[in-house]
């Protein structure tokens, strides 16, 4: 497979190279659009890069107003545990900048079962798009080690969705319940960054890359192929 990777050093190189990219997404998309719509990735691997961002100078070179964020997946759980996406994201970034809490669209959990908090997350996505489709100006995932991206794994039936947007799923990694967003929405982004950092990942880079171009991938995060440009930003460990 084909695929558009910048190596860098160090896991802090490559945050700062993200937020560097990220900057000037944010800027082309609120200067045409006058927002900017990120969908942002859980793990481990984008924490440096969210903490960066609330750090000078890009914190403070945010139109934070014009900002809004949202989940490529989340850990059914409760927003304060520690598995919670949204939790890592909050105590790295969003509890750090003036960002309006309207502007924060967190994927709803425990208030209802599984399929209902989907439902209320493609409910409020479908609000916000309005009429034109999901276009995230920029969505950030991550790839884990048998190639699951957001909550998308190896064989799941979601990856084969058409119609819905989020779903709820159960997978084999803990915890086991997870919402996420579809290809549905995956492959329409304007533009995608895969954050990769560890040697852990430097098999499944390799086996994408060794998959034969024009076919579907065997892996979710291979079959992530938006009409934006997808960049793969690697550490060396994970680049091999
Ligand atoms: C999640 C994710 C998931 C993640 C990869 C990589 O909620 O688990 O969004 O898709 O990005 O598993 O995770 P690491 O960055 O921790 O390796």
């Amino acid at each position: 497979m084909l695929m558009n990777t910048k190596v860098f050093p160090d896991l802090d190189a490559l945050s700062r190279g993200a937020m560097d990219e990220t900057l000037s997404i944010i800027e082309d998309a609120v200067a045409k659009r006058g927002r900017f719509a990120i969908a942002l990735s859980g793990g481990h691997t984008p924490a440096t890069m969210y903490e960066l961002w609330a750090t000078k100078p890009y914190r403070e070179k945010t139109p934070w107003d014009k900002v809004h964020l949202f989940w490529g997946d989340e850990r059914y759980v409760s927003h304060d545990d520690p598995l919670s996406n949204f939790r890592m994201t909050r105590e790295t970034l969003i509890s750090h900048v003036p960002i309006p809490p309207a502007n924060v669209h967190p994927m709803p959990t425990l208030a209802a079962p599984p399929d209902k908090s989907a439902a209320a997350y493609e409910k409020e996505l479908r609000e916000f798009f309005g009429a034109a489709s999901p276009e995230f100006d920029l969505q950030l995932m991550g790839i884990g080690p048998e190639g699951h991206t957001a909550s998308l794994f190896p064989n799941s039936d979601a990856l084969e969705e058409k119609q819905r947007w989020v779903l709820n799923v159960e997978v084999p990694a803990t915890p086991p319940q997870r919402i996420t967003l579809t290809l549905v929405v995956l492959n329409r982004a304007r533009n995608t960054m895969f954050l990769v950092a560890g040697q852990d990942k430097r098999e499944i880079i390799s086996a994408l890359r060794a998959e034969p171009d024009g076919q579907p991938s065997r892996y979710p995060a291979g079959r992530v192929r938006p009409p934006g440009p997808v960049h793969w930003l690697l550490d060396r460990a994970a680049a091999g």
